[in-house]
């Protein structure tokens, strides 16, 4: 893959909600519990004492992919990182004053573990898209 220049300082091409890279991909799979990648977070089926779904990363933030138990594989959404609330306040504002009202599918919201800020919407295509945020840049 052909490595780009960063472009968080080229502001002529921010548009809607200004995503600045895609953050990680969410996934769902028939067994979480034998995916070898490192977890950084993850949750557990208490009576079963089996992963539930899990958020693993290879370069260093808080994840890069997470798996769901579910009928899978499958994609669940694709994630992309905005720097504040804002960029998702300034979005649904945009959405519901230009006829994408449907769709925003859920939030604006806090994920539980990571505390980050996000929003849920469907592209034209019906593909979940997630926009978020968070302190720690990669939530
Ligand atoms: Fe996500």
């Amino acid at each position: 893959m052909d490595r780009l220049p960063p472009i968080h300082q080229k502001y002529v091409l921010y548009k809607g909600v200004k995503p600045l890279r895609i953050g990680h991909f969410n996934t769902f799979s028939p067994n979480v519990d034998k995916i070898g990648f490192r977890v950084t977070e993850y949750t557990e089926d208490e009576e079963m004492e089996k992963l539930w779904a899990a958020w693993t990363h290879r370069k260093g933030g808080v994840h890069d992919i997470a798996f769901t138990n579910g009928r899978g594989p499958r994609l669940h959404h694709t994630a992309f990182w905005v720097p504040t609330p804002l960029n998702i306040i300034d979005l649904l504002d945009l959405m519901s004053t230009t006829g994408y009202l449907a769709n925003i599918e859920r939030g604006p919201g806090r994920h539980d573990i990571s505390n980050a800020f996000f929003l849920y919407v469907r592209d034209s295509d019906s593909h979940r898209i997630e926009i978020y945020c968070s302190e720690l840049s990669d939530g």
